[in-house]
């Protein structure tokens, strides 16, 4: 039963940790992007980003983190066979990795703050992929374990996904295009 108790809020902590992930690089995204506004309006949202990034990070992301690690620590106490089992330490390797991620978007909050982060915001997009690949993985690794499906549902389930990815991509990619061409316009009203 004990068991059951940790994995239900081990998988608790998962979505509060990433729901925090995602939107800490998204609030990244618009500080960078408030630099292109003129003052006052640049100071203040940069301010109110950074008030944001900070409450999002102690308070949501962090404690998300926490609570997925505690949990982890409770099922292995629990069950520690499971130590043994090789799914496990790839899970492990990739967990590893999202720790890093974790504490990297730390310390772009920190360069934000005090104005040297060298990321633009195309680069901060790219960035904010990085924890889905690593959420996708590990889950796949944490339900299917060393028995990877490779049938025809497996590979049309996959298919669905890489089509609705693309698809979300390339309306995000028109809707800034449109936003690029308004913003030329204007300033060509403006200047003639
Ligand atoms: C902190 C290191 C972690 C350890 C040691 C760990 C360990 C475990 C263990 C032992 C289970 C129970 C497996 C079972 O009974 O079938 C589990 C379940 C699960 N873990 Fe983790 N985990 C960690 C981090 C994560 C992370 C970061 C994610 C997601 C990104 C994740 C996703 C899951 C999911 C979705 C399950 C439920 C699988 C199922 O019931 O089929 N885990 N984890």
């Amino acid at each position: 039963m004990a068991y059951s108790w940790f994995k239900a809020f081990h998988i608790v902590g998962i979505v509060v940790w990433f729901a925090g992930l995602f939107y800490l690089v998204r609030l990244f995204i618009y500080h960078v992007e408030a630099n292109q506004e003129p003052e006052p309006a640049r100071t203040i949202l940069k301010n109110q980003y950074q008030i944001m990034e900070k409450r999002l990070y102690n308070i949501i992301t962090t404690p998300g983190m926490l609570v997925t690690v505690a949990m982890a620590i409770g099922l292995l106490t629990t069950e520690p066979d499971v130590l043994k089992e090789g799914w496990l330490h790839v899970k492990l390797g990739f967990v590893v990795l999202l720790l890093g991620y974790h504490h990297y978007c730390k310390r772009l909050m920190k360069q934000l703050a005090q104005d040297t982060c060298k990321w633009n915001s195309q680069q901060l997009r790219a960035l904010n992929e990085a924890p889905t690949v690593m959420l996708v993985v590990i889950v796949l690794l944490a339900v299917f374990k060393n028995n990877l499906p490779t049938d025809i549902t497996a590979w049309g389930i996959v298919a669905m996904i890489i089509a609705m990815v693309a698809t979300i991509q390339l309306y995000a990619r028109k809707r800034r295009k449109d936003k690029e061409k308004l913003t030329t316009e204007m300033v060509q009203q403006q200047s003639s």
